[in-house]
C-alpha cells in the first residue's frame, strides 16, 4: 500500500513540475502571437520621448495618412511606368536568376529627376504573387506616397497597379524597392536606382546587389569597365541593396566622399580609405580619372568596375576606413539639437522566448519583443534626439522613413565633422548613437533594421505623428506584410 501512495505521489508531483513549466511557457507562447490583421497606428505602446502627449498639441487630429499625399494635380516632370513581374531572368553576365525585375530588368531602371520637378510613377503588378509596393528609400516622400503596404497603402495585387507622385525636392543618389515582403522581393530584385540630378558626364551610378549569393554591380558579376576620359571629374553613385555592410571604395587615385545618403558631405578631403557603406545606404564618390584608370571596388576587387580610359591594376581595398565623425568640415545643421523636446531611446537587444508563437532568439526594442514594441510619438515641429545602442550581438543598419537624422556622438564622442546625415546608419554591436532630426513630416514611419530578413524578425516600429490615423491594416484582405 505504501509504495502505491508513494508512486502516486510521485506521479502529482511529476504532473506539477511539467504543469510548473508548461503553464508560463503556454502563457509566453499566447501572448506571443501576432494578430492576422492589426492596424498599424495602435501598435506596441505609446513612448512620448518625455513630450506632451496631450490632445493640444495633436494639429492633425484625426488626419489620415491617405490624404498625406504628393501633389494631386499638375503635370509630372518625369512620368515613368514600371512593371514588377516574378520570373526568371539572366543578369548581364549571363548567371541565371529565379526573382523578381522591374520592367524586365533587375535592377530597374534608373529613373533620373531634378530638384523641383513633379515625379510620377505608374507602378504595375503584372505577376508577383505576394503583390508589391514601391518605397522611396531616402526620399522624404509626403506620407501617402511611401510605398509601406500596410501603413501607408494596401500592397498591390496582381494585376493592380498605383500611382505615386511626390517632387524632387533633395538632389542625391536614392533607390527604390518593394516594401511588401520585403525581405523576399527585395533580395529577389524588385529595385533600382533613382538619382534627383541632371546627369553629367563624370557620372556613373552603380548599383551592388548580391543575387543568389553573386555579388553583382549593375547587375553583373565579376569586373566591369565605364569609359571615361583622363581629367574628367566622376561623381560615382554607390547604392548597396543588398542586407549587410559593405566596404567600398575608389582604387588607383584618391577620391573624396562628397555625399551620403542623399546629402552633401561639407568640405570633405580627398582619401585613400575604404568607405563603410551600410546595408540600403548610398555614397558619391568624387574623383579626377587618372590617365591609367581607376577603379570602383565592392568589397574585393573580383567584384568591381573600371573607370576611365584604361583598364587600373586590381588594387584591393586598404584597411583603413573613412570615419564620417570626423570627416569634412562643421557647417550650420538648420536646426538646436540641444533644443530637443523629445528624447527617445532605441535599445536593440535580443533574447529567448516566442515571437508569433515560435520558439528562437528574438530581437527587442528597449526590452519588448515586436508587436508590443514602442511607438515614437511626436507633433510636427518637435525637435528629437534618438539614442540607438545595440547589445544584440549583432550589427543593425537602422532606416527610419521620411526623414533625414544628423549624427551627434557615437559612443560619447561627439561628430566633429561634416554634419553627418543619415537616413540609414549602421550601429555595430556594442555601439550607441546619438541621432536628431526635425519632425517636419507627419505621419505614421517605419524605423527599422534594413537587413530585412531582421525586420522580419522584429526589429521594426514606427515614428508617428499624433493624431495620424491609417485606414491601412497589415494582414488582412490585401494580405499587408510590409517586411
Ligand atoms: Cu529601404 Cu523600410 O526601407
Ligand atoms: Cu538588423
Amino acid at each position: 500500500m505504501a509504495e502505491v501512495k508513494k508512486r502516486r505521489w510521485g506521479r502529482l508531483v511529476a504532473l506539477g513540475i511539467t504543469l510548473a513549466v508548461l503553464a508560463p511557457l503556454g502563457y509566453l507562447w499566447a501572448t506571443s502571437l501576432v494578430p492576422g490583421t492589426y492596424d498599424p497606428a495602435e501598435m506596441g505602446y505609446a513612448d512620448y520621448g518625455g513630450g506632451p502627449a496631450s490632445m493640444e498639441h495633436m494639429h492633425h487630429g484625426g488626419m489620415s495618412v491617405a490624404d498625406l499625399t504628393g501633389p494631386r494635380s499638375g503635370t509630372p516632370d518625369v512620368a515613368v511606368t514600371l512593371v514588377a513581374r516574378k520570373q526568371k531572368y539572366q543578369l548581364k553576365s549571363g548567371e541565371s536568376v529565379d526573382g523578381y525585375t522591374v520592367n524586365g530588368t533587375s535592377p530597374g531602371p534608373l529613373i533620373r529627376a531634378r530638384v523641383g520637378d513633379l515625379v510620377q510613377v505608374t507602378f504595375v503588378n503584372e505577376s508577383v504573387p505576394d503583390g508589391a509596393t514601391l518605397h522611396w528609400h531616402g526620399i522624404d516622400v509626403p506620407n501617402a506616397e511611401d510605398g509601406v503596404a500596410g501603413v501607408t497603402q494596401d500592397a498591390v495585387p496582381v494585376g493592380g497597379k498605383h500611382v505615386y507622385r511626390f517632387e524632387a525636392e533633395q538632389a542625391g543618389t536614392y533607390w527604390y524597392h518593394s516594401h511588401q515582403v520585403s525581405s523576399d522581393e527585395v533580395k529577389g530584385g524588385l529595385f533600382g536606382s533613382i538619382v534627383i540630378a541632371p546627369a553629367s558626364p563624370g557620372e556613373v551610378v552603380a548599383v551592388i546587389h548580391t543575387y543568389d549569393g553573386k555579388r553583382t554591380i549593375n547587375g553583373r558579376t565579376g569586373t566591369g569597365k565605364v569609359d571615361l576620359p583622363a581629367g574628367t571629374t566622376a561623381r560615382v553613385r554607390v547604392i548597396n541593396t543588398d542586407n549587410a555592410i559593405l566596404r567600398v571604395g575608389l582604387v588607383g587615385t584618391p577620391y573624396k566622399v562628397v555625399a551620403v545618403d542623399g546629402r552633401d558631405v561639407h568640405g570633405p578631403s580627398a582619401v585613400t580609405a575604404a568607405y563603410p557603406l551600410a546595408a540600403g545606404g548610398r555614397v558619391d564618390l568624387e574623383a579626377v580619372v587618372p590617365a591609367d584608370g581607376m577603379r570602383l571596388v565592392a568589397g574585393t576587387t573580383a567584384v568591381s568596375l573600371a573607370i576611365g580610359p584604361a583598364d587600373p591594376a586590381k588594387t584591393e581595398l586598404p584597411k583603413d576606413t573613412v570615419d564620417l565623425l570626423s570627416y569634412g568640415t562643421p557647417a550650420p545643421l538648420g536646426f538646436d539639437p540641444a533644443k530637443a523636446n523629445r528624447k527617445f531611446e532605441y535599445r536593440i537587444g535580443r533574447r529567448p522566448g516566442f515571437l508569433d508563437g515560435v520558439p528562437g532568439l528574438w530581437w527587442t526594442i528597449n526590452g519588448h519583443k515586436f508587436p508590443d514594441v514602442p511607438m515614437f510619438m511626436v507633433a510636427e515641429g518637435d525637435v528629437v534626439r534618438m539614442t540607438i545602442s545595440n547589445t544584440s550581438g549583432q550589427a543593425h543598419p537602422m532606416h527610419l522613413h521620411g526623414h533625414h537624422a544628423v549624427v551627434l556622438s557615437r559612443n560619447g564622442v561627439a561628430a566633429t565633422g561634416s554634419p553627418w546625415w543619415v537616413d540609414t546608419l549602421e550601429v555595430g554591436n556594442k555601439e550607441t548613437y546619438e541621432i536628431a532630426f526635425v519632425a517636419d513630416n507627419p505621419g505614421l514611419w517605419m524605423d527599422h533594421c534594413h537587413n530585412l530578413p531582421h525586420a522580419s524578425q522584429g526589429l521594426m516600429t514606427h515614428l508617428m505623428y499624433e493624431g495620424i490615423t491609417t485606414p491601412y491594416r497589415v494582414g488582412g484582405p490585401s494580405h499587408n506584410t510590409p517586411e
